[in-house]
């Protein structure tokens, strides 16, 4: 097929991504012949739409939700850290073959780390939430060598599954939310408790002087989290903008081989919003 390289992202709903916005800076700052469309696909479709994009042609697709844990089943391979989260938001299309790989975790990882300047050796972690999400970025935060990570679920018995699957020579926990004990350096919000404008119920305490607190979730404004947050006068609070950039370079490097720079793009994203 003679044109540009097809991209996008499939989710539901995904009207409000911001994913053609980052792709088409990262195709125009890299000089990429690529275009990067949204692909509008309900649960029940979205095995036979992705075969039948990548059959028109469609190169690679970002995953979104609901569809994360479908495209693990998907794929013909996995990387090794799509298989540890066993949920999959980037798929390419190489030699007949459809690969999925999962770059949240190493998103997040490259934004505290790099962007917010927060080492992440030797911390103590607390994620709230023990859903896709979580699931996603355990793997990476426990390769970053942080000293203890507790998974804190309103059902605890997904929190301590979750902690078990990833428990083997790592420091990590699952537990409700009233069991959570001390304070943390960091502490994420994996829920999707925002969505419905609610916050986790957690106990007083967990906030020290230098705790940084970071919202998977984006968008415009505070959201719950950030809120608490914010009035138990964490040092920092982050909202998930710069994971979704960083997220995005990894698909883009997988996919096109070229690793965009991701500060021009959090630049302009902070324009736009
Ligand atoms: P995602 O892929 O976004 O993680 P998910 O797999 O449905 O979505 O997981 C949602 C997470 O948010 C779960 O940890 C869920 O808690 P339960 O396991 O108890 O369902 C959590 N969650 C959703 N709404 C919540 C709320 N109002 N308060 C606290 N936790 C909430």
């Amino acid at each position: 097929m003679s044109g540009p390289d097809q991209y996008g992202v499939i989710g539901h709903p995904v009207a409000h991504s911001w994913s053609p916005f980052i792709h088409g800076m990262f195709a125009k700052a890299t000089a990429q012949d690529m275009t990067y469309r949204l692909f509008e696909v309900p649960p029940e479709q979205f095995r036979r739409e992705t075969l039948h994009l990548i059959a028109a042609g469609v190169r690679g697709l970002n995953v979104t939700l609901p569809h994360k844990q479908a495209a693990a089943e998907l794929v013909n391979e996995l990387t090794p850290r799509a298989a540890r989260a066993q949920a999959v938001n980037t798929i390419a299309y190489f030699e007949e073959r459809l690969l999925g790989d999962n770059t949240d975790g190493i998103g997040l990882v490259r934004d505290l780390e790099c962007n917010l300047k927060l080492g992440l050796a030797g911390r103590r972690v607390l994620i709230l939430g023990a859903g896709g999400a979580a699931r996603g970025v355990i793997g990476p935060l426990l390769d970053a060598e942080i000293r203890s990570l507790t998974v804190a679920n309103r059902t605890p018995f997904k929190a301590r599954k979750l902690a078990e699957e990833f428990a083997a020579g790592a420091p990590v926990a699952g537990c409700t939310f009233e069991e959570v004990e001390g304070s943390f350096d960091l502490i994420i919000n994996a829920t999707s408790a925002s969505l419905q404008g609610a916050m986790p119920p957690l106990p007083a305490g967990l906030i020290a002087r230098h705790t940084v607190c970071y919202d998977l979730a984006y968008g415009r404004g505070h959201t719950p989290f950030t809120r608490w947050a914010e009035s138990q006068h964490a040092a920092l609070t982050s909202k998930g903008w710069g994971m979704l950039v960083e997220q995005a370079a990894e698909s883009f490097l997988l996919w096109r081989g070229v690793r965009p720079l991701t500060a021009p793009v959090l630049e302009a994203l902070a324009q736009q919003l």
